[in-house]
């Protein structure tokens, strides 16, 4: 089953299936009705309203301003734009970290905006909230790896988990994210081994964004996909206008590479 057949919107369930197959799932990020409309009609599986719109649609240095009313206006107009793919939202910076009942309020309001999981950063810190957020019919994605919204503490968005004992970290984070009840972990900037081995030590899907091909998916940045300003590309990053004759065209190439394994590449992969 892939999203260009289905005529309904996909579920958890359909992402399961497509996880339990081996297919590799295709997610962009995505902020508006248009692009919405065009990356269902190349069978996109799955749309992030990411806080990187913090960066690319309101020009921030950081995703740290982004607030739920602004990712919850995305994700009613990517809602409105999209019939197929599973819509995920972002909780931004400072919307969650309190204490699982400000998660869940604030989760509340993204799911009633379209929202079908919504996606927060962080680790064991966060066990408790995702399982109290699970356990009250929220969907939860973890994000691990290089988190932009804890880039001051970071010192930079820079590689996360080399080392052993960062891997080691890293393994024992995603385990506890499963163990509270999260489905998905967005895996950013990390080894490729590292990234290998947390998938296989899981059974939940894995989408990566600059962490190897042997995550269960790719989510790619609407805005580096479509090589559109601002900002410089990381390593990870491969422009699908090149050679391509329309943005659509563009769209379903990166589906093609992503499912064919062709996307990412050696040289798009961070060594441990
Ligand atoms: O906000 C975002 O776009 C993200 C992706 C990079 C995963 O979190």
């Amino acid at each position: 089953m892939s999203a260009q057949v289905t005529t309904r919107r996909l579920t958890q369930a359909d992402l399961a299936k497509l996880y339990l197959a081996g297919e590799k799932i295709v997610m962009f990020t995505c902020y508006d009705a248009s692009f919405a409309r065009l990356l269902d009609g190349a069978g996109i599986e799955t749309m992030l309203i990411g806080d990187s719109l913090g960066n690319v649609i309101q020009g921030h240095d950081t995703t740290l301003p982004v607030t739920v009313s602004d990712i919850a206006y995305h994700t009613a107009a990517v809602k409105r734009g999209s019939d197929h793919a599973f819509i995920i939202a972002d909780m931004p910076f400072g919307s969650y970290q309190e204490s699982p009942e400000q998660a869940y309020r604030n989760a509340v309001t993204l799911m009633a905006a379209g929202a079908q999981m919504v996606k927060l950063e962080g680790g064991s810190e966060m066990a408790a909230t995702v399982e109290f957020m699970v356990h009250r019919g929220i969907p939860v994605c973890g994000h691990l790896g290089l988190t932009p919204q804890s880039v001051h503490v970071l010192g930079g968005y820079k590689v996360q988990g080399k080392g052993e004992a960062a891997a080691q970290r890293l393994k024992e984070d995603a385990l506890a994210l499963q163990k509270a009840g999260a489905t998905m972990i967005v895996l950013e900037a990390i080894p490729a081994g590292l990234a290998t081995e947390v998938t296989a030590q899981l059974d939940i899907i894995t989408i990566g964004i600059g962490a190897g091909k042997e995550t269960s998916g790719q989510v790619l940045v609407l805005h580096d996909a479509f090589d559109i300003p601002p900002g410089k590309k990381a390593k990870f990053v491969r422009n699908f206008m090149a050679g391509a004759s329309s943005i659509h065209d563009a769209a379903c190439r990166a589906v093609a590479a992503i499912k064919d394994g062709s996307y990412p590449g050696p040289e798009h992969t961070y060594a441990g």
